[in-house]
């Protein structure tokens, strides 16, 4: 596995809209291990391939649920073509942040719940739910294959102190 650069606004391949992926072979299994490496490496919760000079519709999403007093092992979700249906109409605010936006971090609306439809690293349908922050790092992801960067949906951006930093991809 190896961890590959990540690159940063303006990289025009942040803009583009990314392309199907529909060949599941040993170069896509490559990419995935490498982004899963690249993610944690970072350190982040989610990747999308564009990040990584793909432009592939491919993300890697990494999170804990926070449960008080317990320690809760991080899931790994690998969703190839991912589509997102709110499942409800309910929206909240939040702060992220973005590791192809160095420096910057932003309040920005997000449904609260929802469904991701797509495949996993072999090709077979994958459905999941999702709500609160796991749900918004989904839609964060996702923005990224349509070539969206969360700072086009808000105008609360503000440069972090060090302290309230928050990792998002
Ligand atoms: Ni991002």
């Amino acid at each position: 596995m190896t961890i590959r650069e990540i690159i940063t606004v303006p990289n025009p391949i942040l803009r583009k809209k990314a392309r199907k992926v529909t060949e599941f072979g040993k170069e896509f299994q490559t990419l995935v291990d490498d982004m899963v490496e690249t993610m944690r490496n970072a350190p982040g919760v989610g990747l999308a391939a564009p990040q990584v000079a793909i432009s592939e519709r491919l993300i890697v999403v990494e999170y804990a649920d926070e449960v008080e007093g317990e320690e809760v092992k991080p899931k790994l979700f690998i969703v190839a073509n991912p589509e997102i249906t709110p499942t409800s109409d309910e929206t909240e605010l939040g702060i992220e942040g973005c590791l192809s936006v160095p420096d910057l971090i932003g309040e920005v609306e997000r449904f609260t719940s929802l469904t991701v439809k797509g495949q996993n690293r072999h090709g077979k349908p994958v459905r999941i739910k999702a709500e609160g922050w796991l749900a918004r790092i989904f839609q964060h992801e996702i923005d990224h294959l349509d070539g969206i960067v969360y700072t086009d949906r808000t105008d609360k951006v503000w440069k972090p102190r060090s302290e309230d930093e928050i990792p998002l991809d």
